[in-house]
């Protein structure tokens, strides 16, 4: 039997070089561990969280993203809680929602789930987001939502100001949702919120997995106008909040983000140039979008002839680095491109920028 990837990978867990899963091993704080291990201790487990989870972490999120008035958060079991609840809530059978390919199409799955269709902009080309002009296109009577990943995974791409007042206006003349699934926001040299133009069409979709390096503690939010928090909070999965030890770290780094923020992006922009200058040295390979406003690119490899399943496994089984073929991520141009997160410790980064040249040469 053919061995699964990740099996493997997490039987060597320590071992492995995790780019594959846009996870983040970058150190943040020590205090946002001693508020873990204080809560531990202190048995914080032993009851369920307020229904708005552990106090004063919905107050910090809103205030961290400068939301003052109107909007109301849940806090939820990863942000894939947060994007389940909005497309069972708030679709029907038949409705569609206009979204990218490549994307992070978990989400795609969500909306079949609830009946509709992902209407996909194909993103593989420049300038690598979705244009006003194609959003525009897509849109029909069946319309509901507009997907916007920004900045996109895998791409790293992000919409600027211009895109995203467009795409918002689009929205107020159809009478549709715009889903602003924010998880990379923090990675992004500029990033505009949509809710600067249509606060009452805005849903967030919010993760403490990349920013924090939570992402096994399952952590998130939806973020959303005031008036759509009950029905949404009915469609949760767990209406008895998460997971109360995460809640308190979350919280802590929210409130002291300006001290280790800053520190983590450094080192994921320098590994992010790293890679970059071991990549623009092999023929036939280049960048689609470089800088990345996320702590992910892609590397398209289509003029090598090589498979990019192929490259996973080379470096996974081999080297003990995981990294992501492009299937997982993109229906129309899955065999175009590798994705690489950097938000691993330098060495780490260090290590791909050896071995993947070396491992593309040996297979050509
Ligand atoms: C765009 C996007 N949204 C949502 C998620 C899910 O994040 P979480 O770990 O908070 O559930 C991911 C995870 O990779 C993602 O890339």
């Amino acid at each position: 039997m053919e061995k699964d990837p990740f099996v493997y990978a997490h039987e060597r867990e320590d071992k492995i070089v995790w780019m594959s899963q846009n996870t983040n091993q970058i150190e943040t704080s020590p205090e946002i561990m001693e508020a873990m291990k204080e809560a531990l201790e202190n048995k914080k487990f032993n009851l369920y969280p307020h229904r708005d989870g552990v106090l004063g972490l919905k107050d910090i999120l809103l205030d961290d993203l400068n939301l003052k008035d109107g909007f109301d958060a849940l806090i939820t079991n990863g942000a894939i809680e947060a994007t389940y609840t909005l497309t069972r809530a708030l679709l029907s059978e038949g409705d569609n929602v206009i979204a990218s390919d490549p994307s992070f199409m978990p989400i795609h799955h969500q909306i079949k789930l609830s009946g509709s269709t992902p209407k996909e902009i194909d993103v593989y080309k420049e300038p690598y987001r979705m244009t006003v002009e194609e959003v525009n296109e897509e849109v029909d009577k069946d319309t509901k939502m507009i997907l916007l990943i920004d900045p996109l995974n895998p791409l790293g791409s992000s919409y600027t100001k211009e895109d995203v007042k467009g795409i918002c206006e689009i929205a107020e003349d159809n009478d549709l949702l715009v889903i602003d699934d924010i998880t990379y926001r923090d990675f992004a040299y500029e990033h505009t919120l949509a809710s600067e133009f249509v606060p009452e069409r805005t849903m967030f979709v919010y993760s403490f997995s990349k920013n924090l390096g939570f992402a096994g503690m399952r952590l998130g939010g939806l973020i959303m106008p005031v008036g759509y928090s009950e029905i949404l909070h009915k469609y949760r999965t767990n209406v008895l909040s998460a997971n109360v030890i995460a809640q308190v770290g979350a919280k802590k780094a929210l409130e002291t983000k300006k001290e280790w923020l800053p520190g983590m992006l450094e080192q994921s922009r320098k590994n992010q140039s790293i890679i970059k200058k071991a990549v623009e040295d092999i023929p036939d390979v280049f960048l689609p979008v470089y800088p990345s406003n996320t702590n992910m690119f892609v590397i398209d490899i289509e003029k090598t002839g090589l498979d990019p399943q192929k490259i996973q496994e080379k470096l996974l089984y081999e080297h003990d680095i995981f990294v992501r073929g492009g299937n997982y991520l993109s229906n129309i141009a899955g065999d175009k491109f590798v994705r690489i997160s950097f938000t691993v410790p330098e060495e780490r980064a260090r290590k791909f920028a050896e071995k993947f040249p070396e491992v593309l040469d040996e297979m050509r």
